[in-house]
């Protein structure tokens, strides 16, 4: 910890509390109460305890933002999009000068470890920092017609979006929606989840302190079925970008439909990390840890399943064993490997699959319940979890946990692996483990998915597109790719003379 965030934990442990931070949403500029009154207890999952309120909205808030995103994208489309740039670049900075209270709020929010969370803070920083560069090189097209037309096609923000953010990864989730988006010369009105209102929060005060115009960015907090649903539903949304879970995704498309915005729809996932024979067996269970333990398993892309060859079966899971029991689990912000489980009903989730793996004769091989934190007693933490050998039809291998349980199914050969990589009707991110490039190159180009990793399960940047095949969703965030959500081609064609008289 730095002194800062040692001084953040210390009053927080003092009091139970922090003080000055925000509460109200964020609109036009400035932070007002909701328009009926409405409130909502936030708990930090870490100590399973409420420790303060913000604001609970309705679709009255929800207009107010969305009406003030419409005014403002006069102005904001107007700009020169070199002080759009400027804008998310001063933005990067301010970002990094909040570092500490962004990853303090993260932690209480989500549960999260400081580290995690920290770490997210420079993620977010550093996708402002690369959209800040892109916006003065959204070019179109010259159009080759004929000699008596002149055709260009130009690129023009599609207006207003939303952001639907998801409670497990708050920050970079904000950043790497709104960052691409703004650069485009779009508006938002973003609606953290219920859970994990904070950090949005700040986000949308620092872009104003950065320079951007008021209105240009909003939002909007409280209940998915009330804020969620009438931002989806609004007719003056132009585009949704959502994360979250496909029941709800499929919810969202619907609003959506009704008034023809279009949708990024970032979804669940059961990803697969490949082990094959030949692999490094101690850097491979290095990335198998990280793959499903980082943020307590709670992230679209954990890598949830473990496919691995027989011949490296009981060596590779007893090193994986090793490690997942030498993780230390608590409060994130102290200093432990593992945070909480965001919510006691997701916990309880979490606790139904592993109870039903193990009534049906599955062999847990360590965790598989629930633990406290150590120093305070409470909280709501599941330790980390791996259960051996399932078949292709466990539940645990079909369904989305969402939380830091890791399921090992055993295959003979590269090609048993890749059908059982391809197994689910999800297809978000895949990770192989091997020593032989062209093997896991050939694995890579048959996998049915959105991103491979070759023995680096996290590797990448915001450099990287991400996004789903299947009921993992569809639409890439990230890269250059991300742009197209927000822009559109108008074309352009002009007849002119043959010659000049
Ligand atoms: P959810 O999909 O219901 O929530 C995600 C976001 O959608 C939140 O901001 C929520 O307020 C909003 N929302 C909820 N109902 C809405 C509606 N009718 N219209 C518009 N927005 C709405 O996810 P939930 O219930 O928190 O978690 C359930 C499961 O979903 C988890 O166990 C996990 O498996 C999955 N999940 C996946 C995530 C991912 O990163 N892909 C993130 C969060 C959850
Ligand atoms: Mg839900």
């Amino acid at each position: 910890m730095t002194a800062t965030t040692d001084a953040y934990a210390a009053r927080y442990f003092e009091t139970g509390t922090l003080e000055d931070i925000p509460s109200g949403h964020f609109i036009d500029g400035a932070e007002y109460p909701s328009v009926e009154g409405g409130m909502m207890e936030i708990a930090d999952p870490g100590l399973g305890r409420v420790f303060t309120a913000v604001s609970a909205g309705d679709a009255a808030d929800v207009d107010r933002a969305v009406r003030s995103a419409a005014w403002a994208f006069d102005e904001w489309r107007r700009m020169p999009a070199f002080q759009r740039g400027r804008i998310l670049g001063a933005m990067a900075t301010k970002i990094r000068e909040n570092r500490d209270l962004l990853a303090v709020l993260e932690v209480l929010n989500v549960g999260k470890t400081l580290a995690e969370a920290t770490a997210k803070v420079e993620t977010a920083a550093r996708t402002f920092e690369y959209y800040a560069g892109v916006c003065d090189k959204l070019q179109g097209d010259s159009l080759p017609i004929g000699f008596e037309q002149i055709g260009f096609s130009m690129l023009e923000p599609v207006g207003v979006v939303a952001q639907i953010i998801p409670w497990n990864y708050p920050m970079s989730t904000f950043a790497r929606g709104v960052a691409p988006a703004l650069a485009a010369g779009c508006c938002v009105v973003a609606k953290p989840a219920e859970t994990t209102p904070h950090t949005a929060l700040i986000f949308a005060r620092l872009l104003v302190e950065a320079g951007l115009p008021p209105g240009v960015c909003n939002v909007v907090l409280g209940e998915g079925a009330s804020v969620g649903a009438a931002l989806s539903a609004h007719p003056d949304v132009a585009h949704v970008t959502f994360t979250g879970s496909p029941v709800t995704g499929t919810r969202v498309m619907q609003a959506a439909a009704d008034h023809f915005a279009s949708v990024t729809m970032e979804l669940g996932g059961k990803s697969p990390v490949i082990a094959l024979a030949d692999c490094d067996i101690a850097k491979t269970a290095d990335g198998v840890i990280g793959a499903i333990f980082e943020n307590a398993g709670q992230i679209c892309s954990a890598g949830s399943r473990l496919v691995v060859e027989r011949a490296i079966h009981a060596d590779l899971v007893a090193a994986v064993v090793d490690r997942a029991r030498a993780i230390t689990v608590g409060h994130g912000l102290r200093g432990n490997r593992m945070g909480a489980i965001n919510s006691r009903r997701q916990m309880d989730r979490i606790l139904e699959f592993i109870d039903t793996a193990r009534a049906g004769g599955d062999r847990i091989l360590c965790g598989g319940e629930a633990v406290a934190d150590p120093k305070g007693g409470d909280g709501w933490f599941v330790a980390p979890t791996v259960i051996d050998d399932l078949p292709p039809d466990s539940p645990c291998v079909q369904e989305e946990i969402f939380g830091p349980v890791l399921s090992v199914q055993v295959v003979d050969g590269p090609a048993d692996a890749l059908r059982a990589a391809n197994g689910t009707r999800y297809g978000l991110m895949a990770g192989i483990y091997t020593r032989d490039v062209s093997a896991a190159l050939a694995i890579a180009r048959d996998l049915k998915c959105g991103q491979v990793t070759i023995n680096d399960y996290w590797g990448g940047g915001v450099e990287v597109p991400f996004g789903g095949v299947g009921h993992s969703g569809f639409g890439r965030e990230k890269g250059l790719v991300a742009l197209l959500s927000y822009l559109r081609t108008k074309s352009i064609v002009a007849r002119v003379p043959a010659s000049l008289s």
